[in-house]
């Protein structure tokens, strides 16, 4: 896993999509951190992934990539490949906020893209192979002093600065009990509730139960379908959950919690996915 300095916290509370930079390119320092992060790298499922720094002055890039506006001033990116299956998205969501935290460490500003970006170059740059998908990328540069009216506009109608409580997320013994337990697990979940979720959907549900921390994904309705169909989005909302995962993991390490991820049996409840366990010792 990358090396984050504590408390992540702090951290993970001054991330944000950040989609205006300014015109300063990435200095050398920041790119080389952002390459020694990329070999530090670890996943929960052992996916394979290929991640890439795609930087403008320092990779040719075969077309312009564009974001429909959506970012300016970006810098760079980071695109990444993986397997079109529910480890392979979660591994890519866990993996890939491991930079997005370190990046935020270093004054870098990130914002993943799932949609708002043109594939083409992406999968060029990539070399990508009919086993391998590229569902997101993530834009990079430093944080303009101004958002635009337009980013403005883009994280009201996302409602990107509203969060679901606590209590709508995490539940204790019974789904319809919401956790209480005590510190430091409330600062953990909270570390889950303040990640970056695809249009903030927030999708990610746990329960707590026989000393265990389980993981469930409640999918928005439609939200895959329609998108897959109309637009060519992959799973964007597996993703979520290992960006979730992600926060909660540096947590666990910086409170020094004792524990590892397994997939214990769990049934599916409702509309509720299961995914993995992280299990107290
Ligand atoms: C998997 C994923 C895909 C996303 N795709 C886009 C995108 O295509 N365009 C965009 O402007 N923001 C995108 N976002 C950013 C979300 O809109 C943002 O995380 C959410 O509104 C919460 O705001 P915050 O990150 O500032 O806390 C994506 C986020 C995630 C996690």
């Amino acid at each position: 896993m990358v090396n984050l300095s504590p408390p992540v916290l702090k951290t993970i509370s001054s991330r944000y999509s950040c989609r205006t930079y300014t015109n300063e390119e990435l200095k050398d320092e920041d790119y080389d951190y952002l390459q020694q992060c990329i070999a530090a790298i670890t996943t929960l499922f052992g996916s394979t992934m290929r991640i890439k720094l795609i930087h403008n002055n320092r990779v040719e890039l075969p077309q312009k990539i564009g974001t429909y506006g959506f970012i300016k001033n970006q810098q760079g990116f980071i695109a990444a490949t993986t397997a079109d299956t529910k480890e392979g998205l979660v591994d890519f969501g866990y993996a890939l906020e491991q930079l997005v935290l370190a990046a935020t460490q270093r004054s870098i500003g990130t914002c993943w893209l799932g949609g708002t970006f043109t594939r083409g170059p992406f999968n060029q740059i990539m070399g990508l192979s009919p086993h391998e998908i590229l569902p997101a990328v993530i834009s990079l540069g430093y944080p303009a002093d101004k958002k635009r009216m337009f980013e403005r506009s883009v994280r009201y109608i996302a409602g990107s600065d509203t969060r679901k409580k606590a209590t709508e997320l995490f539940f204790e013994h019974t789904w319809n009990n919401p956790y209480k337990g005590s510190e430091p697990f409330t600062t953990l979940l909270e570390l889950v509730r303040l990640a970056p979720s695809a249009s903030n959907k927030q999708p990610w549900r746990i329960l707590f139960n026989n000393n265990a921390f389980h993981f469930y994904l409640e999918r928005t309705p439609g939200y895959y379908d329609r998108n897959k169909a109309l637009l060519g989005f992959y799973d964007l909302q597996m993703i979520d959950m290992g960006i979730a995962l992600c926060h909660f993991h540096y947590g666990a390490i910086d409170y020094k919690i004792d524990g590892k991820f397994a997939v214990t049996h769990h049934p599916e409840i409702d509309n509720r996915e299961y995914i993995i366990s992280y299990i107290l010792v």
